[in-house]
């Protein structure tokens, strides 16, 4: 994988394939929920990340931050991607944690992209995308110590 983006349209398609990625991996997990809150919370994660995927088709490009020094082609794809692999046959558990995982690196890509936002709307969305990752990376944790702490 590339050190950095090629251009502000490759982080587009980067940050596109990454909610497509998410939302399908919620629909998988909201499958093997042990409880129907688990499973509605699931479900409500993916309509959110698909909510993302078209926000971000929808931007235009020309809008978006400049490619070059400074620009959004800056970003290293590696601070973005979350490369701990998971076994065989992961748990529940080990899924969710790794989930909020990949909701932080998506939170700090948005960062990114809004620091580097110079149109007022283009910001706005990229710091509501911050804030919606945010949220997901907590309600996965605060789901994934409703399994893992009783036990303990
Ligand atoms: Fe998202
Ligand atoms: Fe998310």
């Amino acid at each position: 994988m590339t050190e950095i983006f090629h251009s502000t349209e490759d982080v587009l398609r980067f940050a596109i394939a990454g909610e497509k990625d998410a939302a399908q991996g919620y629909v998988d997990l909201a499958a093997q929920a042990k409880s129907e809150s688990a499973r509605a919370f699931l479900l409500e994660l993916w309509g959110e990340e698909l909510e993302h995927a078209r926000l971000l088709e929808a931007l235009n490009p020309a809008a978006l931050p400049a490619s070059g020094a400074g620009g959004a082609a800056d970003l290293r794809i590696s601070d973005y991607v979350v490369d701990e692999p998971l076994g065989d046959d992961p748990s529940f558990q080990d899924l969710l944690i790794f989930a909020a995982k990949k909701e932080a690196k998506a939170a700090a890509l948005y960062a990114g992209l809004a620091a580097r936002s110079a149109a007022a709307a283009q910001k706005k969305l990229f710091e509501f995308l911050v804030g919606q990752e945010r949220t997901h990376k907590l309600r996965l944790e605060q789901e994934y110590e409703k399994y893992v702490l009783p036990e303990n």
